[in-house]
């Protein structure tokens, strides 16, 4: 290592030898500076007050100098003070810049990583079943129409033929928005029981020949639980023309029902009400879990409570009252209509025990459909 001599010849050409051996001395020193401790030891050597070269020089060479050389010799030093600062301080630099270099290339791009993964949505299985009913019909000329959530009493209950204060308002807990009092009671607003009120829109709109699939959500005031949301989901539909006969109902529904639930699936009509269509009629199918027997071996199949049936859907010949509404004759035309639970169905279908699940948004349940 590097140690400071002590001088005899002061004059300017004797001072050459010993400041180059000084610079060459402390360039060497820096390259081989590596790291933070070594740099620490360095500056240290150079630049303690106590003992570091700069220290030696000024008592050796500057102290020591006789009074004509001194203006010389401290011109020499204090250059030589100035170089061991820059050459410490870009000494630093160097390390210091090379130790983010090195972290930069480290944190830059492991591709040994797994990357980020942009999970896929997938249709909700109310929506794929929802789906698949329109399919269905679709498939056998139907078109699709929709119709507003919030409705009026109007289109909701007294253009389907349910009178004010009728009893069979009773059987649809309706959910009303607050408000409403001051207006006439055709116009007040609620959320819509059934997707029915489309059918009367949808007459509103076109002459026969009508056919038509309605999906969409309904709302009943029905506490939540595993079998009961106040937010459900419907498929209505709706078939006039002229000589629309019970035939062609009982005729389509079969159908649809062996579309959506394979071929071996029977169907049974049994006698009912709704104001909206007359005669009218329940429709269920075969039990698909039991094959219609009853019984999954010596269990009593639960599904089916061991009748082999299902019910599944409402439906009805069009109640000619409902013509009179929408200005279509009577005398003339005549049609069916149907409606079903969509949510109900895709429990079935998927083997969905709680209702609740469709509806919580949890991811866990969901993803299974995907
Ligand atoms: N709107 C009825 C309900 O929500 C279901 C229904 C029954 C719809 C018979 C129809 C029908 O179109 O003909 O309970």
């Amino acid at each position: 290592m590097y140690t400071v001599p002590r001088l005899d010849d002061y004059s300017p050409d004797a001072l050459d030898k010993p400041v180059a051996d000084l610079t060459s001395a402390l360039e060497q020193e820096s390259s081989a500076v590596t790291d933070e401790p070594s740099w620490k030891e360095f500056r240290d050597h150079w630049m303690a007050r106590k003992n570091g070269i700069l220290t030696q020089i000024n008592d050796l060479w500057l102290k020591a100098a006789p009074s004509p050389r001194k203006r010389e010799v401290g011109r020499r030093v204090n250059e030589l003070k100035a170089k061991v600062e820059a050459a410490v301080e870009e000494t630093r630099e160097r390390i210091s810049g090379a130790a983010s270099q090195a972290k930069f290339k480290s944190d830059a791009l492991d591709v040994t990583l797994p990357g980020i993964r942009r999970p896929l949505g997938a249709e909700h299985p109310i929506v794929r079943t929802m789906n698949d009913i329109v399919g269905v019909f679709k498939a056998m000329g139907y078109s699709v129409a929709e119709g507003p959530e919030i409705e009026t009493d109007y289109y909701n209950f007294e253009s389907l033929n349910f009178p004010p204060d009728h009893p069979a308002r009773d059987m649809q807990d309706t959910i009303f928005l607050a408000g409403q009092a001051h207006k006439p009671a055709r116009d007040r607003l609620l959320l819509r029981t059934h997707t029915s009120p489309v059918q009367i829109r949808t007459m509103e709109k076109q002459k026969p020949p009508v056919r038509v699939v309605i999906p969409g959500r309904v709302y009943r005031n029905d506490a939540p639980d595993a079998t009961h949301s106040p937010m459900f989901h419907q498929v209505e539909g709706l078939a006039v023309d002229t000589n629309i006969t019970f035939c062609d109902l009982k005729g389509s529904l079969d159908h649809a029902m062996k579309s959506l639930f394979g071929s071996s699936v029977k169907t049974r009509f049994r006698p009912s009400f709704f104001p909206f269509t007359e005669p009218s009629a329940e429709v269920l199918i075969s039990c698909i879990f039991c094959g219609g027997g009853g019984y999954q071996g010596a269990a009593r199949c639960p599904n089916c409570k061991a009748s082999g049936w299902i019910e599944l859907l409402g439906s009805g010949m069009v109640d000619p009252a409902l013509y009179g509404f929408v200005g279509y004759d009577p005398e003339k035309y005549s049609g069916f209509a149907f409606g079903m639970g969509v949510d109900r169905i895709a429990a079935m279908l998927y083997g969905v025990t709680d209702l609740q699940l469709f509806f919580n948004g949890d991811v866990r349940f969901l993803e299974q459909f995907s």
